[in-house]
């Protein structure tokens, strides 16, 4: 299943929007700007919510899946993973509720093994991905999962930087392991969920995601 990991992003991230600096050309100009009403601000990102995958969400998952992955789990994977106990996927939307990003994983035991993450190609770089990662690691947690894993296709340095800032680590190599071309898949662990440190670090990345809308 966690086959789904392989397949790396075939669109790449999107930046978010800033406002280019605008610096007043002289004094005068100056005078003017000081006087001037403060332009609009920019539109601030919608606010992304995240929820539980429900069955009637699994068409337009599947639709973001197959713009995310080159070898894309079918509908009815998500259909049996929605309804298994030991799995938890969650989705990520927009305040109209359009699903921008989803997410799963399985504690099995002590593990939480994250099976996919996956983004709209056209929301990237708005921290969605992040808190979808926040979203399983806490619900792994709340499950009695101590440590977790997944795996990476070793090109994907996106999803691998993701990992890395939220504790994985290199573990493993698995040599050829995608079919489609052969590429080396990344095993990686992270393993003291369980430590103050780590703790923290969840604390503090949660906090400035609180700050990001
Ligand atoms: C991996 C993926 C889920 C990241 O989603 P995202 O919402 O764009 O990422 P975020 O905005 O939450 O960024 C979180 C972290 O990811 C990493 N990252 C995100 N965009 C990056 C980029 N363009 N270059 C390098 N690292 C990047 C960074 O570590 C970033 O944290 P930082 O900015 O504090 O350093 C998304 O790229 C995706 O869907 N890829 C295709 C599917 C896939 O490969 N899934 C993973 C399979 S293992």
């Amino acid at each position: 299943m966690t086959e789904l990991f392989s397949e790396p992003a075939t669109e790449p991230a999107t930046e978010p929007a800033t406002e280019p600096a605008t610096e007043p050309a002289n004094e005068l100009a100056d005078e003017l700007a000081d006087e001037s009403p403060a332009p609009p601000a920019s539109p601030s990102p919608p606010a992304v919510a995240l929820r539980p995958m429900r069955l009637e969400d699994i068409e337009h998952v599947s639709r973001l899946e197959r713009r995310c992955y080159t070898l894309p789990w079918n509908s009815s994977a998500y259909a049996t993973e929605v309804g298994n106990p030991s799995a938890y996927y969650v989705v990520a939307t927009d305040p109209d509720g359009t699903i921008t990003g989803y997410a799963g994983m399985w504690v099995i035991m002590d593990e939480l093994h994250i099976t996919t993450i996956a983004v709209d190609p056209v929301q990237r770089g708005r921290r969605i991905g992040e808190r979808l990662l926040l979203s399983l690691i806490e619900e792994g947690m709340t499950r009695g999962a101590e440590r977790a894993t997944l795996e990476v296709r070793e090109r994907n340095t996106v999803a691998h930087n993701l990992y890395l800032k939220y504790g994985f680590e290199d573990v493993a190599v698995r040599k050829n392991y995608y079919s489609d071309n052969h590429e080396n898949a990344l095993i990686m662990w992270a393993n003291d969920m369980l430590s103050a440190g780590y703790q923290d670090m969840l604390r503090d990345y949660k906090a400035r995601l609180a700050g990001t809308g």
